[in-house]
């Protein structure tokens, strides 16, 4: 399938590890002019310039990014234009959550984690609004998680943040549709990220066996059996973005191997 994607410009937030750094990669495959968001610029840097010796021609500009200082939203959003050129797709995908039920997490966690999401995306994505009006093929992709729709008492946090991102998705494609932008989530389960491994390093020492063990009790409920990879993740933003999924938007899509049981 030709996904025609090359020369578009793209910003993707927590571009600095783990499922954004795997969006980047795939997206600088395609062929896509690149601004990375992050905190670390070291670690933004590194993989710009790895990007770029891979991908002789690309633009990729690093932007740094602290949504935990929502001033330096749009300043950060109107540089990284101003070098790219404009923009054509946003991928909205820092964020993370606070381990734990209610009582073990502290409200400081829950102020400092809803300020990156659902908060710093609808920042970022108001900034960008302007900057995606002028592009014919604007895409919003949102990396939400499977436990916006299933929430758990053991992941109290992973339900608001996420479910709040499944809820703004669906506005914000009523609201940018009539300006030709598509609107999307993607909802990963469990995800081989630095998540991951902290995962599987408590689920082990809480059951008293080893990290494979470990690994093997969290995917029981997984029917595919398997951990889910960031380049997955990573592959359905890029059909997204392009123009074969131009009638696609107000939609979450799991990528998390069949665990969850909702249609
Ligand atoms: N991994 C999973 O199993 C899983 C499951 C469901 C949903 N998700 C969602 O997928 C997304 C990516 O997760 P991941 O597993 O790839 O996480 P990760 O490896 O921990 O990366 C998180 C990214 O968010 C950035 N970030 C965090 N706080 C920030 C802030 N205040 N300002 C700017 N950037 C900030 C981080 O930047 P720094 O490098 O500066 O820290 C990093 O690039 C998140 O939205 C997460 O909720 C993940």
């Amino acid at each position: 399938m030709k996904l025609g994607l090359g020369s578009r410009k793209a910003f993707v937030t927590g571009a600095s590890r783990g499922i954004g750094r795997a969006i980047a990669s795939a997206f600088a495959a395609e062929g896509i002019h690149l601004a990375l968001f992050g905190r670390d610029q070291k670690r933004c840097k590194a993989i710009a310039d790895d990007l770029r010796e891979r991908h002789a021609g690309l633009r990729i500009v690093v932007v740094r990014l602290d949504f935990e200082q929502p001033d330096t939203v749009k300043p950060a959003v109107d540089a990284a234009a101003r070098q790219l050129g404009g923009v054509d797709i946003l991928v909205n995908c820092a964020g993370g959550a606070h381990r734990g039920r209610l009582n073990e997490i502290p409200d400081d966690a829950w102020e400092r984690y809803f300020k990156v999401k659902p908060l710093g995306l609808i920042r970022m994505t108001r900034e960008t609004l302007p900057y995606l009006k002028q592009s014919d093929q604007g895409r919003v992709i949102n990396i939400s998680g499977t436990r916006g729709r299933e929430p758990e008492a053991h992941s109290m946090m992973s339900g608001p943040i996420n479910f709040g991102t499944l809820s703004l998705t669906k506005a914000m494609a009523n609201e940018f549709g009539p300006f030709g932008i598509t609107v999307n989530a993607i909802a990963p389960g469990s995800t081989a990220t630095r998540r991951w491994t902290e995962l599987v390093t408590i689920t082990a020492r809480e059951r008293g066996c080893s990290a494979e063990e470990a690994e093997k009790y969290l995917l029981r409920e997984v029917p595919l059996g398997k951990v889910i990879t960031p380049e997955a993740i990573a592959d359905l933003a890029v059909f997204l973005a392009s123009a074969r999924a131009g009638l696609i938007s107000g939609c979450a899509i799991n990528v998390d191997g069949g665990r969850t049981r909702s249609i």
